[in-house]
């Protein structure tokens, strides 16, 4: 089959891998309508996370069809159409059965590493590398979906492809910060990154009755989607004046929850800051550039919660502990825990509650997936998201 393959640092190419098979009653196999690309895998593009092998075939958001069923399946049939959680865990384990499907200790394959780097090892996700369980990505024209029944839900038939697709994980991201990071009725939310991650996150506070929204941006025309699609406020990093706006919406406090939606490789902050965090990553003195989670940090309100849902890899420097401490943060983090939230998401996409098509600004057929990786790094057309499509 075509797949779309990491072959080296900011270096990518579509070849021939071995079709997917069954290897567990469990499992199905999904012919892939679409796959998208995220955040996330930029990490693994820029060589930010070490642990990636040259052919190793990327992509871990993806919808399609059930062409092949493992014999203990009982949810799925060959012709369902499915959208499938990013991280594979297996329902049954300890951290499943409390819904934290992200951390389950039979989804990585491969825990040896990331108990080393972190003392115990997550669940795993597709094509994310190595330390992640090094299963093959859905940049592929057919993916082996394992612990089917926990994993993939059939999508009503009135949701388009285009909608449910991000259920995968987007959606399913925001929703885990939102959710996790307690935004409650009435709460004033700052969601720092308006990327697909960002956006959905403010749309999930919205829908969890936050009365007041702002995703923080440098980037206009992101923040112009934003608004227009999610219709929440925004500000633009660099230009407006963030903290002021943020103490005037709430009547001088500060937003009750910060969500981190940027990752391991801020930009924004002041020039030095910038320039600091740059050079001890690429010195890799540190591995991750905490720009945006140090505003989170500082922003949020004395008692308030900030929720990291951008990708840290391990180490961050001039990380502000002191105000954490002393103005009684609570701070959380987590991969999606997509099997708990998906089947609402769905039913909210199927009521129109919640848009997500916009952020699949370009589609294209796989063979074009470097340039389209090559668009969403550079941001390149506004592209937010590019989407391919394996099988025509
Ligand atoms: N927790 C999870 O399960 C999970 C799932 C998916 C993605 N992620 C992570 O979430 C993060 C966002 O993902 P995405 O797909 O939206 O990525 P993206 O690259 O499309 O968007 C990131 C956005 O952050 C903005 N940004 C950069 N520096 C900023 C700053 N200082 N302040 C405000 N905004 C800033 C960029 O301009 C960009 O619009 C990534 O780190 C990704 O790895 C986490
Ligand atoms: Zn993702
Ligand atoms: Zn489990």
């Amino acid at each position: 089959m075509r797949a779309l393959q990491w072959t080296g640092v900011n270096e990518l190419s579509v070849g021939e891998v071995p079709d997917p098979e069954l290897l567990d009653d469990r499992d199905v196999i999904v012919k892939v309508r679409r796959t998208v690309t995220c955040g996330s895998d930029l990490h693994l593009l820029g060589g930010y996370i070490p642990f990636m092998r040259s052919g190793d075939v990327l992509g871990h958001e993806f919808l399609g069809d059930v062409v092949e069923v493992g014999s203990a399946v009982r949810n799925h049939r060959v012709g369902d159409r499915v959208v499938v959680s990013s991280f594979v865990a297996c329902g049954q384990c300890w951290y499943c059965r409390q819904e934290l499907y992200s951390l389950c200790d039979n989804g990585n394959r491969n825990p040896a590493i990331t108990e080393g780097l972190w003392g115990f090892a997550p669940g795993g996700c597709y094509g994310y590398s190595h330390a992640m369980g090094g299963y093959i990505g859905s940049h592929a024209q057919y993916v082996r979906v394992p612990f089917a029944d926990v994993g993939a839900f059939t999508v009503p038939g009135d949701v388009t492809d285009e909608r449910a697709l991000f259920a995968s994980d987007a959606a399913a991201t925001g929703w885990t910060g939102a959710d996790l990071g307690g935004v409650s009725p009435g709460d004033v939310v700052a969601v720092w990154g308006a990327g697909g991650v960002g956006q959905m996150a403010a749309r999930a506070a919205m829908l969890l009755g936050a009365e007041r929204v702002f995703v923080i941006d440098p980037l206009e025309e992101r923040l112009a989607m934003t608004r227009r699609y999610v219709g929440c406020d925004t500000l633009r990093e660099g230009t407006d004046d963030v903290g002021a706006a943020l103490l005037e919406a709430t009547a001088g406090r500060g937003p009750d929850v910060c969500i981190e939606a940027v990752g391991m490789e801020a930009g924004g902050g002041s020039p030095l800051e910038d320039a600091y965090d740059r050079t001890k990553q690429y010195l890799r003195l540190q591995t991750d550039r905490p720009t945006a989670l140090r505003h989170a940090i500082y922003h949020c309100r004395k008692g308030g919660s900030v929720f990291v849902l951008g990708v840290f890899a391990a180490l961050a420097d001039k990380f502000p502990l002191g105000a954490v401490m002393n103005k009684g943060l609570t701070v959380r983090g987590a991969q999606m825990h997509g099997q708990r939230y998906i089947p609402m998401l769905l039913e909210r996409m199927q009521r129109g509650e919640l848009v997500t098509e916009h952020l699949a600004t370009h589609v294209m057929p796989l063979d074009e997936g470097p340039r389209g990786y090559e668009m969403f790094k550079t941001k390149e057309d506004g592209c937010v998201r590019a989407v391919f499509l394996p099988n025509g």
